[in-house]
């Protein structure tokens, strides 16, 4: 496995992989989630890229920005246990040197949900993955279902922009309680993990009303949102039944459709969400 921090080393060993290539981008921290990605990227592509960069731009919270862990040593470690062929590991010089200045406004896409909670964060993540796109060159990006939206602000880029990688959307990993895995979750006490479960109990009560044929948005939303504030340690965000594709209001909870909640734990953010239709995930099995 190489290890490339400048953007010069990337390129020359890029130019030596044979295609497809697959990229995970990520921000290290890594978890069985991550793991999902690297072995989805393994299966399909002849080499695999993965990104290692904790991106200030996206974080509108510089405390969160602060906590956010890191152990770079681990993270390598998982990289070359997934038999990642190169990683990318740039400094914030390398990214952003002096007088960088160009940021990628997603659109109405990005404005609402995480980016009315986090303003800015969706330009962050689109400029950043943009860049990572442009030096890696994957023919497929592989992407957590986790961060719903930001696969969505980041296929529109895709389409708006003309880039030519496809994207794979890696379904959610979960710990056996139902947790979402997110790098967030290990500053939770017990206690907030607890109330964390919240989250997913929300989404499988709303997804078994929708089993059992509730079609109101709202009726499957008020579901979450009572689940959520019925834990005193947790803040509900939103919960929202929004087209999955769009992130549009629909007036019938039809598929494509994406119900999706967040909330703050303890000064945790946590989002989750549940996504119903056909071919939006990748099918093959873990
Ligand atoms: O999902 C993440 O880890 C980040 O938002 C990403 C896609 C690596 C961009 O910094």
């Amino acid at each position: 496995m190489i290890v490339a921090r400048t953007r010069t080393s990337l390129h020359e060993a890029r130019a030596r992989l044979r295609g497809p290539v697959g990229a995970v981008p990520t921000m290290g921290a890594l978890h069985a989630g991550h793991l999902a990605l690297l072995r989805a990227a393994r299966r399909r592509e002849h080499s695999v890229i993965a990104t290692l960069f904790v991106n200030q731009t996206q974080f509108n919270d510089p405390s969160d920005y602060a906590a956010y862990p890191r152990d770079e040593a681990a993270d390598l470690a998982g990289f070359e246990t997934s038999g990642v062929d190169l990683v990318f590991a740039p400094s914030v010089e390398e990214m952003y040197p002096d007088g960088f200045g160009t940021s990628i406004d997603p659109g109405p896409i990005g404005a609402d949900l995480e980016g009315a909670r986090r303003p800015g964060h969706f330009a962050g993540v689109a400029t950043v993955v943009a860049k990572l796109f442009n030096l890696t060159r994957p023919t497929r990006a592989y992407l957590g279902q986790k961060d719903w939206q930001q696969t969505r602000v980041i296929d529109r880029m895709v389409q708006d922009l003309n880039l030519p990688t496809d994207l794979v959307i890696v379904p959610t990993v979960r710990d056996a309680d139902g947790l979402a895995l997110s790098s967030r979750n290990v500053r939770l006490s017990a206690e907030q993990r607890q109330a964390a479960l919240s989250l997913s109990r929300g989404l499988s009560l709303a997804h078994d009303a929708w089993d059992d044929d509730e079609r109101s948005p709202q009726a499957l939303a008020d579901l979450v949102k009572a689940t959520v504030q019925a834990e005193p340690l947790a803040t509900l965000g939103y919960a929202e039944v929004r087209h999955a594709l769009t992130l549009e209001p629909i007036a019938a909870a039809e598929p494509p459709l994406v119900i999706a909640v967040a909330a703050e734990i303890g000064g945790v953010g946590l989002i989750d969400n549940v996504v119903l239709g056909n071919g939006l995930l990748d099918e093959i099995a873990p």
